[in-house]
């Protein structure tokens, strides 16, 4: 069975990804993510605030609160508290990174401004990243911007970033557009020679005790898998970019969909930190299994074959099958 895959011009010997998490930002354990198979890994992002006003907390930028260890209990999950800490230290663990790693190492980038923290961009692709990841982690809270000025907000940071860089460049964007499927087209055009989808935008809670408002931060869970299921198989063959897959990859089944589907490769980060580096294999193995028993030669050969322009049921990805599912709707127990 032929495993290998291009993602963003890279060769990566499978499709399996360690997404961005605590897990890739130390060197011991993204040595064990690669001894567990992983094709490539994303580092934890800098972000625009750590460059910016250097003294960053991470808990105030993204809303990562106390909250996420006892999520993990009696799972596997460094401690945050160093992490993202600061854009010297952040080249320093790309260049560790580089110096002990086989596999392709993605940096991410993540803010929303045309600001300076930019520039950082050149920084790491003369450090040797294989590429960046830019997440534009913008919450369109303000009212007064239309949908235009939010997504030209988009194309112009992957313009400016591309503009900046030689080394590929994916971006990695929330489900919260009108058109995904165009708005993906157009960063392409922008200068993306990847699309990561999803986003999982951490969502804020009411401490009812206390009437704070909680950042905790909730790991996935492999249900989570639908949405980006979806939109990887109307999007696959119709833009003109690799497509990643993010959020809900807990599973070989996960995995195993999301290439029927039409992705270029599945990304981890809550299945890796709830079990541990190893899971990676478990479903790197899970996934051989499932093609070499229906005979298929390689992964290539199984990309797509589930996408909206290639499965049996188009419909089935889009309204038509709304009411279809409603009627057979069957209440349990
Ligand atoms: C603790 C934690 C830290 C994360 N840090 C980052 C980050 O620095 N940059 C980023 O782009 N995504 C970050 N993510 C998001 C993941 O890379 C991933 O896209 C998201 O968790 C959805 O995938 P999953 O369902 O496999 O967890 C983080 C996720 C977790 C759980």
């Amino acid at each position: 069975m032929d495993l290998r895959t291009r993602y963003l011009g890279l060769e990566l010997r499978n499709p399996l990804v360690a997404s961005s998490s605590p897990l890739t930002g130390a060197v011991e354990s993204l040595l064990a993510l690669e001894d567990a198979g992983a094709a490539a890994v994303v580092l934890p992002s800098l972000f625009e605030e750590q460059v910016e006003h250097d003294a960053f907390a991470l808990d105030h930028a993204v809303g990562v609160g106390t909250g996420v260890n006892m999520e993990a209990h009696g799972g596997y999950f460094p401690a945050l508290d160093d992490y993202n800490t600061g854009a010297d230290e952040y080249l320093d663990l790309l260049i560790a990174a580089k110096r002990a790693l086989s596999i392709p190492v993605i940096v991410s980038l993540n803010g929303t401004s045309d600001g300076g923290w930019i520039r950082y961009a050149t920084a790491l692709q003369d450090e040797g990243a294989d590429a960046i990841e830019l997440n534009v982690y913008h919450v369109a809270a303000d009212p007064e911007a239309s949908g235009a000025q939010v997504e030209d907000r988009y194309l112009h940071l992957v313009e400016h970033v591309r503009s900046a860089v030689d080394v590929p460049l994916a971006v990695k964007i929330g489900p919260f557009f009108s058109s995904p499927a165009n708005m993906a087209r157009r960063l392409a055009a922008a200068g993306a020679d990847g699309i990561v989808l999803f986003n999982r935008f951490y969502q804020p809670d009411i401490d009812l005790e206390t009437l704070d408002v909680r950042p905790d931060l909730v790991l996935s869970t492999p249900d989570e898998l639908r949405l980006v299921l979806r939109w990887i198989a109307i999007m696959a063959g119709r833009v003109d970019a690799d497509l990643a897959a993010t959020t809900g990859v807990h599973d070989a089944d996960g995995v195993v969909k999301l290439i029927l589907a039409g992705a270029d490769v599945a990304m981890s980060a809550s299945a890796l930190l709830r079990h541990g580096p190893g899971h990676l294999r478990t479903m790197l193995d899970g996934m051989t299994r499932w093609f070499t028993d229906r005979d298929y030669q390689s992964v290539d050969q199984a990309r797509g074959s589930m996408s909206q322009a290639s499965a049996p049921d188009a419909s089935a990805f889009e309204r038509a099958n709304y009411l279809k599912t409603l009627v057979a709707y069957a209440p349990r127990g």
